[in-house]
C-alpha cells in the first residue's frame, strides 16, 4: 500500500522542479493527480506557450499511475475553481492541495515597479487563498478531512535583497497558511508549509548551487509527501524546510518579554532603549 492510496490530490505548478518532483512521487505513492501547470518561463511571462503540465501526466501514467493535466492559472478564482473542478470532475473527490506554483521576478525595491511587485503576489498569495479556499469548500462539502500543504520560502521566514516581492507574498502564505490552521481545523483539514532549498530552473543560476547536485526538488518531495499523508496526524500550522540532506523547521518566536509595573505600566522611548536586551530575550 502507498501512502497516498486511493487519495486525490492537486498539485499546483507541478510541470517543472519541486511541483514535479511531488507529482511523480505522489503518484508512485498510489494518489490520482491532477498536475496543474500554466507553462511559461519562470517569471511568469509566455504562460501557456508550453504544456509541462502534459508531460509529467504522460510520464505518470506510462509508469501506471493516475493523472490528469490542468493548465488553469492559480491567480484568478475562475482558474482555482477550475483547478479543483478538474479534481472531482477526473476521480470524483479531492482529498490534498499542494500549493506549490511560482515566479520569480527579483529587483532591488529601489527599482521594482508596480507590475513586479503584484504579479509576484498574485502567483503567490492570491494563488494559494483561492487554492485553499476552493478546495476547502469542496472537502466541507464531501463531508470533510484533507491535507494542505502550502509552499513559503527562506525568503519569505528571513527576507532576503532583491526579493521584496517574494519575500512578501512568501511570507504572506505563511500568515494565511497559520490562518488556514486554525479555521480548517474544525473541518479536519490539517493545513502546513513547505519551505524548500533545491536546485531548479528558478534557482540555478544562484551561485550557493554552481557545481551542486545534492540539492535536487527528489530531496524535497518526501518532505511534502509526509505533510500531504496521514503521517502526519493533527500537526497542523508548522513550516517545515528541506535542503539537500538537511531537514529543519522554522518557528516564529515571541520573547517573555519584560513587564513595566510602575507609571501604570506605560513604557517611555527612553526605557524601551535602555531594556532592549531584556525585552528581546527569550
Ligand atoms: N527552488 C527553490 O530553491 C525554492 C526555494 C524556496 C521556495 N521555492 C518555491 O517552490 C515552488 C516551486 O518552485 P520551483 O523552484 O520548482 O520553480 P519552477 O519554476 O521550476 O516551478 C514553478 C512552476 O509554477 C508554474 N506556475 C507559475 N505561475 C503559475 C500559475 N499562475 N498557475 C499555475 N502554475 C504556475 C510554472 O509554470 C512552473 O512550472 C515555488 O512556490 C517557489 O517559490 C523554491
Amino acid at each position: 500500500m502507498g501512502l497516498l492510496e486511493d487519495k486525490v490530490v492537486v498539485i499546483t505548478g507541478a510541470g517543472n522542479g519541486i511541483g514535479r518532483a511531488e507529482a511523480l512521487l505522489f503518484a508512485s505513492e498510489g494518489a490520482a493527480v491532477v498536475v496543474n501547470d500554466v507553462g511559461g518561463a519562470r517569471d511568469g511571462q509566455g504562460a501557456g506557450a508550453d504544456d509541462p503540465a502534459a508531460a509529467v501526466v504522460r510520464q505518470i501514467l506510462d509508469a501506471g499511475g493516475k493523472a490528469v493535466a490542468s493548465t488553469a492559472s492559480v491567480t484568478t478564482r475562475e482558474g482555482a475553481e477550475a483547478i479543483v473542478a478538474k479534481a472531482v470532475e477526473a476521480f470524483g473527490r479531492v482529498d490534498v492541495l499542494v500549493n506549490n506554483a511560482g515566479i520569480l521576478r527579483d529587483k532591488s525595491l529601489m527599482k521594482m515597479d508596480d507590475a513586479m511587485w503584484q504579479d509576484v503576489i498574485d502567483v503567490h498569495l492570491r494563488g494559494t487563498f483561492l487554492c485553499s479556499q476552493a478546495f476547502a469548500r469542496q472537502v466541507v462539502q464531501q463531508g470533510g478531512g484533507g491535507r494542505i500543504v502550502c509552499t513559503t520560502s527562506v525568503s519569505g521566514m528571513l527576507g532576503n535583497f532583491g526579493q521584496a516581492n517574494y519575500a512578501a507574498a512568501k511570507a504572506g502564505v505563511y500568515g494565511l497558511m497559520r490562518t488556514m490552521s486554525i479555521e480548517l481545523q474544525k473541518h479536519r483539514i490539517t493545513v502546513n508549509a513547505i519551505a524548500p532549498i533545491a536546485k531548479t530552473r528558478m534557482t540555478e543560476d544562484l551561485p550557493m548551487f554552481q557545481g551542486v547536485a545534492t540539492m535536487s526538488p527528489e530531496h524535497i518531495a518526501p518532505a511534502v509527501l509526509f505533510l500531504a499523508s496521514d503521517l502526519v496526524g493533527d500537526r497542523t500550522g508548522h513550516v517545515l524546510a528541506a535542503a539537500g540532506s538537511r531537514m529543519y523547521a522554522f518557528k516564529v518566536v515571541e520573547t517573555a518579554g519584560k513587564f513595566k509595573d510602575d507609571d501604570a505600566g506605560v513604557w517611555t522611548a527612553q526605557e524601551i532603549a535602555e531594556h532592549w536586551d531584556a525585552i528581546l530575550k527569550a
